[in-house]
C-alpha cells in the first residue's frame, strides 16, 4: 500500500493538488490509498491551528506528504506561532525533513519566457540542494524595546556542524549522479555561521575526490546565476540563502509555476525515503480560487515523490516528459501568457502520459 497524505491547504494549494492527484490516479498505480488532511490558514480556521496533531499523526503515519501551499494575508496578524507558515516549517521540523532538493531546468520552447535572453536561458540546468532544518529560521527569534526606548527585531542565525556535513554529503551525492560539480554558497565574509559552513563543506569533500567543489558568497551567486546560469550544476546552501535563490532560479526558467521539490531526511519505508512534496510557489492569495493557477509544479513535485519515496523512475519519467511534452505542444497557462486555466492545463498533462 502506498499511503500518502494529501495536505492541499491554502490559497492555490487545493487547485493545484487536485490536479496532480488526477495526474497520479491516471497512472493506476496498485494500491494508492490518499488520506487527505487540514494544514495552514484553513486547519487554524477549522482547528485552531495551523498543523493540529491529527495532521502531523497522518504525515508520520504516511509513506509520503504531497503538499500544495500554506499561506493566508487574513492571517498576517496572528501571533507567529498560529500563522500559516509555521504548517510547513512544522513539518519540515517534526519529520526531521532537513534536505530540500529544488530542481530548475529549462524547458525546450520555454526560452522565451525566461526572465533571460533565451540564449542563456537554454543553459539552466541546476539542482538547489537547501538545508531546511536549521539556520535563522528555526533559531531563537523575538522583539524587544531598547533602554532608549527603540523597537528592535532579532533573529539567531546558526548552524552546527553535523548539520551542515549531512546536508553537504547530500550535495557531493547529488553532485556525484548529475555532472561531478557543486557549488556551496554561503557569506563567510561576514558571518560566523557561514564560515563554519566553509569549513564542514571542505573536510566532507575530502571523502569526494571525484566532485569539483566551489565555493561562492550568496551575493555573487545571485549575480551568477543571472549572468551565466550554465556554471551551476548543484548548489549547497544553507535555509535562507537557499529560499532565496531557487525563487530566482524559478525565473530563470520562466515562472515559478514550474519548479517541483522534495524535502527528505533520513527515515526509510518499505517503499523508498519518506519525503514532502511541494511546488515551490506558495499560496498565490491573488489568483487563489480562480481556476487560473499553474498545476505543472504540484504535478512535478508527484513525479519527485513517485522517484523518492516509491523507486518509481518509470512513473516518474511518464509524468515529467508529459510536463515537457504539453509545454512543447504550446499548453500555456496565465503564468506563461497563455490563457489555459488550472483544469485544461491538468488534462493536457493527463493526455500526454
Ligand atoms: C518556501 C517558502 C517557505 C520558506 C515559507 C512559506 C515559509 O517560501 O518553501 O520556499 O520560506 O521556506
Ligand atoms: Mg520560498
Amino acid at each position: 500500500m502506498m499511503r500518502i497524505a494529501v495536505l492541499a491547504g491554502d490559497g492555490i494549494g487545493p487547485e493545484v493538488t487536485d490536479e496532480a492527484v488526477r495526474v497520479l490516479e491516471a497512472l493506476d498505480l496498485p494500491d494508492l490509498a490518499l488520506l487527505h488532511g487540514a494544514v495552514g490558514a484553513a486547519a487554524w480556521r477549522e482547528h485552531g491551528h495551523p498543523l493540529p496533531p491529527a495532521t502531523l499523526d497522518l504525515a508520520r503515519g504516511s509513506d509520503a506528504v504531497l503538499f500544495g501551499a500554506v499561506g493566508d494575508p487574513a492571517c498576517d496578524h496572528l501571533e507567529r506561532h498560529l500563522r500559516p507558515e509555521q504548517a510547513v516549517l512544522g513539518l519540515r521540523a517534526q519529520l526531521g525533513l532537513f534536505a530540500n532538493l529544488r530542481p530548475a531546468t529549462t524547458f525546450a520552447g520555454l526560452e522565451d519566457m525566461s526572465a533571460l535572453r533565451p540564449e542563456i536561458a537554454r543553459q539552466i540546468d541546476l539542482l538547489i540542494v537547501r538545508e531546511l532544518n536549521g539556520d535563522v529560521y528555526f533559531g531563537d527569534k523575538g522583539t524587544r524595546t531598547t533602554d532608549d526606548g527603540r523597537r528592535e527585531g532579532w533573529d539567531m542565525m546558526s548552524y552546527a556542524e553535523d548539520e551542515v556535513r549531512r546536508i553537504a554529503h547530500v550535495g557531493f551525492r547529488a553532485a556525484r549522479g548529475r555532472s561531478k560539480h557543486l557549488t556551496s554558497v554561503d557569506k563567510a565574509n561576514v558571518l560566523e555561521t557561514s564560515q563554519l559552513w566553509r569549513d564542514v563543506v571542505i573536510e566532507v569533500a575530502a571523502e569526494y575526490p571525484d566532485i569539483t567543489l566551489d565555493h561562492l558568497y550568496v551575493d555573487n551567486a545571485a549575480m551568477q546565476m543571472v549572468k551565466s546560469p550554465g556554471q551551476f550544476d548543484v548548489i549547497v546552501t544553507g535555509n535562507l540563502f537557499g529560499d532565496i535563490l531557487s525563487d530566482q532560479a524559478s525565473m530563470c526558467v520562466g515562472s515559478i509555476g514550474l519548479l517541483a521539490s522534495a524535502s527528505l531526511g533520513q527515515r526509510q519505508t518499505g517503499h523508498g525515503t519518506f519525503g514532502l512534496y511541494e511546488p515551490i510557489h506558495g499560496s498565490a492569495p491573488d489568483i487563489a480560487g480562480q481556476g487560473k493557477a499553474n498545476p505543472m509544479a504540484a504535478i512535478l513535485s508527484a513525479a519527485m515523490m513517485l522517484r523518492h519515496s516509491f523507486g518509481l523512475d518509470v512513473q516518474a519519467m511518464r509524468i515529467e516528459a508529459a510536463v515537457g511534452q504539453a509545454l512543447a505542444d504550446g499548453i500555456r497557462g496565465g503564468d506563461l501568457g497563455g490563457t489555459l486555466g488550472t483544469a485544461a492545463v491538468g488534462a493536457a498533462v493527463r493526455e500526454r502520459l
